[in-house]
């Protein structure tokens, strides 16, 4: 089976070089691997719990979409959508919280955090703390539990966030899995190589450190700009530089070959200038960088087409999140009340035998199909049918239909067979179609016996 990778990507800020080197581009790589489903998502919810200024969120989520777009996203790989697009992760993101113990969530990193840093100021330990902030986790869990996501590339920050999402993964399916894994448990995937690039002055590159190498901003003069104020030792040209020392060069790596990596460290040892040494890495990251910057300007002039895309992507995603929402519906008991009311309870629980439609194909090529009853006898034999599907879909017509479809359907009787025995097995069927679709092993359960009742009527009649 493929294995299913699901990252996002909190809006609230402009994309610099690190969240390129150090997310975008080694999840579309990783994107571009066989075996691998990608699912790539704004979280723009998440981004609600930072932000409280719309213009910046709006003007993030557009930004953050050209960014991965220009970086070469493959959108016919990748399934790519906002999470506030699929109303289904919101609806999860509750059945999650009501199995989500409070103590675990005021352990979580991020709220203790604020609690910290309340404490050292002295005052209330909730200070400025939303149910958002708090909760964070748990939409987090919505977002890949949602998809059924085997790996989860994220900073080491998050990585107690996906075990929380295991945690909460592992209740449910123990508390409403009756037997069945309805989750899979998503591990943390971080990339040790590349997991942080620094920023100007050697810490982590971040927009709170204000030490940022813009992507695209400012074109190619903001990125020649950004690069000359990287923080260096005050050695001289033609005096020997420590490679392992300047941050310069773990910027340089992340865009050069080993060859040129190691060029790099040679000439820095051999007294390089630093000043010259900037322009190599300028030339380096440019030369990258470029061409993916006049996309993004194209992108960014047309609003509309990133819209499109992720529409486009956000129906490609419901196309699981509904039926599976539906499923987690059901699992804790919010069913149809019209298969919950069942009139007297059944007595017998044993299985029964059911009559039958089978299909099948004979040695000459041709597609049939017949209908047997609980005893096995043949009650309806199909000719042969050159369509696989034609044979498919009169299976589906008597399954629902029932007798309404019988007249035109391409079938005999079994010699010795009553119309009244055809009418009484098709209806068994028809029941059991509807208590299958109700999904829920125990309606099922109880409408297989009043089938199976139906049935054993009938062939007593
Ligand atoms: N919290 C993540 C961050 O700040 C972003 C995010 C939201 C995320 N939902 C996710 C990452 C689900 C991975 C999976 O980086």
């Amino acid at each position: 089976m493929n294995q299913r990778v699901l990252t996002g990507i909190t809006t609230t800020g402009t994309p610099h070089l690190g969240n390129y080197v150090g997310a975008i581009r080694p999840a579309i790589a990783a994107s571009r691997e066989a075996g691998v489903e990608s699912f790539f998502f704004l979280a723009d919810y998440h981004a609600l719990i930072k932000c409280d200024d719309p213009a910046r969120i709006a003007r993030s989520r557009l930004e953050i979409a050209a960014t991965w777009l220009a970086a070469g996203l493959d959108t016919g790989r990748v399934t790519f959508y906002a999470q506030s697009d699929i109303p289904e992760i919101t609806e999860l993101n509750w059945l999650l919280t009501c199995v989500t113990a409070k103590g675990q969530m005021n352990r979580a990193h991020a709220y203790k955090a604020s609690v910290d840093a309340n404490e050292a100021k002295g005052v209330e330990p909730d200070d400025g703390v939303t149910m958002g902030l708090f909760c964070y986790p748990i939409l987090m869990a919505a977002d890949i539990l949602m998809f059924n996501a085997h790996r989860v590339p994220v900073g080491r920050d998050q990585v107690q966030h996906i075990e929380m999402a295991r945690d909460v993964a592992q209740r449910f399916n123990h508390q409403f899995g009756a037997g069945r894994e309805l989750f899979v448990l998503p591990e943390a995937e971080i990339e040790e190589s590349v997991a942080t690039l620094p920023g100007l002055d050697g810490r982590k590159m971040s927009k709170s450190y204000d030490n940022t190498v813009p992507l695209f901003e400012g074109g190619a003069k903001g990125l020649k700009d950004a690069i000359a104020r990287v923080v260096t030792d005050s050695r001289l040209p033609g005096e020997p530089k420590d490679p392992d020392s300047a941050h310069l060069v773990t910027l340089h790596d992340a865009f050069a070959d080993a060859a040129t990596r190691e060029a790099f460290r040679r000439d820095l040892v051999a007294g390089l200038g630093w000043g010259d040494a900037k322009q190599r890495v300028v030339d380096l990251v440019e030369a990258h960088v470029g061409p993916m910057r006049a996309h993004y300007a194209e992108l960014m002039a047309h609003p509309e087409r990133i819209e499109d895309v992720l529409q486009a992507g956000a129906a490609k995603a419901r196309q699981t999140a509904t039926p599976f929402i539906k499923e987690l519906r059901q699992a804790v008991g919010l069913r149809t009340m019209v298969a919950v009311a069942q009139p007297h309870a059944q007595a017998a629980t044993e299985k029964v035998a059911l009559p039958l439609i089978k299909q099948y194909r004979e040695a000459d090529g041709l597609f049939y199909f017949k209908l047997t009853d609980a005893h096995n006898h043949l009650l309806l034999q199909s000719t042969g049918l050159a369509d696989g599907r034609e044979a498919g879909n009169w299976v589906k017509r008597l399954k629902t239909e029932g007798d309404a479809a019988l007249a035109e359907a391409p079938v005999a009787r079994a010699e010795g067979v009553s119309a009244e025995a055809v009418t009484a097995a098709l209806a068994a069927l028809a029941a059991l179609v509807e208590a299958t679709q109700a999904a829920d092993a125990e309606k099922a359960d109880k409408a297989a016996n009043k089938a199976a009742n139906k049935a054993a009527k009938a062939s007593q009649a």
